[in-house]
């Protein structure tokens, strides 16, 4: 398996190389330069780019991760079509399953963001963005696969008709970019969603995730240099001399930029396709075991790769949040989601093993709670039951927001 023992030590050994390295100084580290390009570069040939792709011109970075990676792709495009097209109160269209990134990336970069509903099918579709362009849209998303129902969007027609806009499409492949070429190889149904797309100008992969690497990288990709030099920070007359940075950080840890590579040179094609082998025939236990034994429960849409989302068929029976709560005390962690209340699994290549665990684990659970309908009525008053059971009624945001800015502040006291 390729997440084993062997590659873990393999990227422990290769920081510990690389610790004090550092690609600001490009000229004092020539080979962290080399390995981040070649990250970006193998990347880029996976998804539509590099010398075998439809798209020549594909170019890119690497950041910390995904939100790293999609803010910078949100700021450089901003800019990019303030310069293309006099954009000067950007507006960005995303669907309700974009990652939270999005958000961020509105708040910071004060961009109006436009979060739209997505299809009975959970999918975001042309139909739902095409009502909200106007002349200051500068950015429309979609995701492949979004982060809620591991479901990827209808990028080919997003695309579309941000190329007829002639504004920028980010795609969201931090999930899916090191997952869904080989499910595709592997004959698995994958819509197009990469540079192979036009109108597609910038994407975001994360190596952290389906990269297998050390947590704190990503690459960003981009259609062409113009739009990725919108990244760029230049400064020419500081007094600390003449200054270029590619993104956010200044300072960037080399030692993480050495372990990606490391982990995409040990994994190679064959490595990536293994671990999506075996992610795709967990996401198939896990469905089939749902859909035959558990009949409480319902799996939402047809997920492309290992991030499979299920809802309660009857939520007054089955607490959704109550069955997570109960599987976290038997060690399983999934994620709560809300709008519909539902959990999600995502499967790695270091866990798929445990799918048929999961379906004895959910059943039982399931079968727990409509054996004890009391003793159910109860968990909803504790753990995280309840505060999701009120995120999922209460119309108060605000004070919702307070709790969040609450709990943080509780996390970092020492
Ligand atoms: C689809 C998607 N986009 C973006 C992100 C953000 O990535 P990160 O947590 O590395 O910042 C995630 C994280 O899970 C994700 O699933």
């Amino acid at each position: 398996m390729p997440a084993d023992g062997e590659h873990r030590a393999l990227l422990d050994d290769t920081y510990k190389l690389f610790s004090l390295t550092n690609p600001l100084h490009a000229d004092a580290f020539p080979s962290v330069r080399q390995m981040e390009a070649e990250v970006v570069a193998i990347t880029a040939d996976l998804l539509g780019g590099g010398p075998n792709g439809p798209n020549l011109n594909v170019c890119g970075a690497m950041t910390s991760g995904g939100t790293e990676s999609i803010l910078s792709a949100v700021k450089a495009s901003r800019d990019y079509m303030a310069e293309r097209k006099g954009i000067r109160e950007p507006e960005m269209i995303i669907g309700v399953s974009a990652h939270a990134a999005y958000w961020k990336a509105a708040e910071y970069f004060r961009i109006k963001l436009h979060v739209v509903p997505v299809g009975r099918d959970f999918r975001l579709s042309v139909a739902n963005v095409r009502r909200y362009i106007n002349r200051n849209t500068a950015i429309l998303v979609a995701s492949a696969p979004g982060f809620p129902h591991g479901l990827v969007d209808d990028v080919k027609g997003i695309a579309r008709l941000a190329a007829r806009a002639g504004i920028c499409c980010h795609v969201d492949a931090c999930l899916g970019g090191f997952c869904l070429p080989f499910v595709r190889r592997l004959g698995g149904r994958v819509p197009p969603f990469d540079f192979s797309v036009p109108g597609v100008t910038s994407m975001s992969v994360d190596t952290h995730k389906y990269g297998q690497a050390h947590k704190g990288t990503s690459v960003v990709l981009y259609s062409c240099p113009e739009l990725r030099a919108h990244q760029y920070t230049r400064i020419t007359d500081w007094t600390g001399g003449l200054y270029i940075s590619p993104g956010l950080a200044g300072s960037r840890p080399g030692a993480l930029i050495a372990s990606a590579w490391a982990s995409l040179v040990h994994l190679g094609e064959e490595g990536l396709m293994a671990a999506t082998r075996d992610i795709i025939n967990a996401r198939d236990t896990l469905i089939a075991g749902i859909r035959s034994e558990i009949p409480e429960l319902e799996v939402i849409g047809e997920p492309e790769m290992g991030v499979v989302a299920f809802r309660s068929r009857k939520p007054r029976d089955i607490n959704i949040y109550v069955l997570n709560d109960w599987l976290s005390t038997r060690g399983w962690h999934l994620n709560a989601l809300q709008a519909p209340p539902a959990l999600h699994f995502c499967f790695t290549a270091m866990n798929a093993v445990s799918a048929p665990a999961l379906v004895v684990a959910l059943r039982q659970g399931v079968a727990e709670q409509l054996a004890n309908p009391q003793v159910a009525a109860e968990a909803a008053r504790r753990g995280s039951a309840p505060l999701y059971g009120m995120a999922n009624v209460t119309l108060d945001r605000g004070m919702l927001g307070e709790f969040l800015v609450a709990y943080q502040d509780v996390m970092l006291i020492p």
